[in-house]
């Protein structure tokens, strides 16, 4: 038996800290979440990852009412064919309870069978062979290893279901049976992102009669048509520390609304005064105006359709939010003419760093390498939030003919998109040297 860390936080917010330690990878999705105490879970995470768990950040993102502490507890991991008579089994069950001081060891997901993957291999290796056709490792590796889930519509990937060979199924089943295997009443599949400037996925309904679906996130629930607009599960640490802020008395605008990510916490829990969310794809404007009036914040937010580039308004802001990547940097201007002249205000700059790999040759030891690829990214980020802040000044000092304070607050890390591309969010407190004219 081996033992593994395991994050222990309180069975009310143990969603908020499962969606937040699997937007950073840091979830071991092999093991099943384990039930510890009437109130407490348990949440395994990868051991690599341990060093990378912010006990104090978890718990101010999520609830510092919670417990939040990390245990060790054992994982029972038999072989997959390893035969046991019932008693043997009984035996060795007992014994992994007593080796793990009564506390019950967390279970493998392969063993307990029911993971989905493995439900969904099982039928259609099965639909595969009643109808003459041998199961091969090939077709095993194109089912889908993850997707997403909205409500009770599975949305697959692009990268499982590609082989000629599905289509010789009847649709009609094969959607059924992966519908069936996957718990879903519909189901739908993504191509890729299109390129119209919009950033919407290319969409296609499998299974089901229609395509809107509800998305409920701390507390805010997000109803948007699937194959109009995207949404960004990996942005639920960035959304949860957008409605940690207090806004009380601000005016926010935020550049890249669509269907409500950001607009939403920031009326919701952040409890800004108003909002100006600007929008320019009418499916996302169609969803965002819905959504503010099912959360009950309509009267606190200005829709602005259309490119906010064109936006006419300024000196109103106490805090401008650009969540647009790889870069929001065509924003930059408009952001700073939007900033109140007099007192100034915080923006919130999305954008994707890459940093070049460390020389890794000389290095002997595997940790020393991955600490020196995260001392490069962090030297990247860094770089880029320095040379950000001094633009930005630049074009506040030239919108306003004065000279402007410009400090990183912070720099967040919302998610990863390989070894060293990772999201970020700087936040840049802007204010008006009102003693020295440009
Ligand atoms: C990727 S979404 C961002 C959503 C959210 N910030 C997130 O990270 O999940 C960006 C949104 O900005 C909109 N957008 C991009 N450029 C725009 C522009 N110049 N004017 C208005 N909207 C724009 C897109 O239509 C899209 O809905």
């Amino acid at each position: 038996m081996d033992t593994v860390p395991c994050l222990r936080v309180s069975q009310h917010h143990a969603q908020q800290f499962r969606r937040l330690l699997q937007s950073n990878k840091c979830l071991d999705l092999n093991l099943r979440l384990l039930k510890d105490s009437a109130n407490t879970v348990l949440l395994p995470i990868l051991p690599s990852c341990l060093s990378q768990v912010d006990l104090p950040s978890l718990r101010t993102m999520v609830s510092s009412e919670s417990v939040c502490e990390i245990v060790w507890r054992q994982v029972i991991k038999l072989k997959i064919g390893f035969t046991f008579s019932k008693q043997q089994n009984f035996n060795k069950l007992l014994l992994c309870l007593l080796m793990a001081h009564l506390q019950p060891p967390l279970q493998s997901k392969k063993r307990s069978g029911q993971a989905p993957f493995h439900k969904l291999e099982q039928m259609l290796q099965e639909l595969v062979e009643n109808g003459g056709e041998g199961w091969t490792e090939e077709l095993r590796r194109d089912l889908p290893h993850s997707f997403q889930r909205h409500g009770d519509l599975i949305l697959l990937g692009d990268n499982c279901f590609t082989l000629p060979q599905w289509n010789t199924f009847d649709g009609d089943l094969l959607w059924a049976s992966v519908a069936k295997a996957t718990g879903a009443k519909r189901l739908a599949k993504m191509s890729r992102i299109s390129k119209d400037g919009f950033r919407s996925p290319i969409v296609t309904m499998l299974l089901g009669e229609h395509s809107w679906v509800t998305h409920v996130d701390n507390g805010i629930r997000y109803e948007f048509d699937v194959t109009k607009c995207m949404f960004s599960a990996g942005n639920i640490t960035e959304k949860l520390r957008v409605s940690q802020f207090d806004c009380r008395g601000e005016t926010v605008v935020d550049l890249y609304a669509g269907i409500g990510y950001f607009t939403l916490p920031y009326l919701v829990h952040a409890k800004a005064r108003h909002v100006h969310a600007c929008e320019w794809n009418p499916d996302a404007l169609r969803a965002l105006q819905k959504n503010l009036v099912t959360n009950r914040v309509s009267e606190r937010c200005t829709i602005h359709p259309g490119d906010n580039r064109e936006l006419h308004l300024n000196d109103i802001a106490d805090r401008v939010n650009l969540g647009l990547i790889p870069s929001s940097e065509d924003g930059w201007p408009v952001a700073c003419r939007l900033l109140k002249r007099t007192t100034g205000g915080f923006l919130h700059i999305h954008q994707n760093v890459t940093s070049s790999v460390p020389n890794t040759a000389a290095v002997p030891e595997d940790n020393d390498v991955t600490l020196r690829g995260k001392t490069a990214d962090r030297e990247a980020w860094q770089a880029w939030a320095h040379d950000t802040a001094n633009r930005i000044s630049c074009i506040l000092g030239g919108i306003t003919g004065a000279q402007w304070m410009v400090h990183i607050k912070h720099i967040e890390h919302v998610k990863s998109y390989a070894p060293h591309v990772h999201h970020i969010v700087l936040d840049l407190e802007c204010r008006p040297r009102n003693d020295h004219p440009a």
